[in-house]
């Protein structure tokens, strides 16, 4: 069987007061089979940030891939991973991503997940 290993890390996009601006991201890493599910939850707690999105790399050097965000309460998952992806949360404080089913090495993956403030950041690639 194909276990899958998935290494997490939590990113605060506004890089000025990275101190601060402390991100968690649970579990840091996972070894999963094929066809199980995989919740990642990540929390912030810095007041001004309103938005959480989620990003996948799938092989280092290659660029992150946004999957879902989370503004306000407002949730979305990008079109094209409807199927495999879903978010909870909110974006003042807390999110989860949702792997509803894992699908041989293509969830092979860094999941990343970045907080920032909403203003800040333009929707990212439409
Ligand atoms: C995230 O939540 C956990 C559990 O409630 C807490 O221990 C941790 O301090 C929180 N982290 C941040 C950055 O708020
Ligand atoms: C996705 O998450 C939302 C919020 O937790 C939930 O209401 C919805 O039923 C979920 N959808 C799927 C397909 O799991
Ligand atoms: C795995 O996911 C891809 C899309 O990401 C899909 O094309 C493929 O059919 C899936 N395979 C299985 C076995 O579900």
């Amino acid at each position: 069987m194909i276990r899958l290993f998935i290494l997490l890390q939590a990113l605060a996009l506004s890089s000025s007061e990275l101190s601060k601006n402390k991100v968690d991201q649970t579990p840091t890493a996972l070894i999963k089979h094929p066809g199980e599910t995989v919740l990642l939850s990540c929390n912030h707690s810095n007041p001004s940030f309103d938005m959480i999105q989620w990003y996948k790399q799938s092989a280092e050097g290659q660029d992150l891939v946004l999957l879902a965000f989370v503004r306000f309460s407002y949730r979305d998952v990008e079109d094209q991973f409807e199927d495999l992806y879903n978010v909870s949360g909110t974006g003042g404080s807390q999110s989860s991503l949702h792997i509803l089913k894992l699908n041989g090495s293509e969830e092979r993956a860094v999941y990343f997940c970045a907080a920032s403030d909403a203003q800040r950041c333009r929707n990212p690639q439409p």
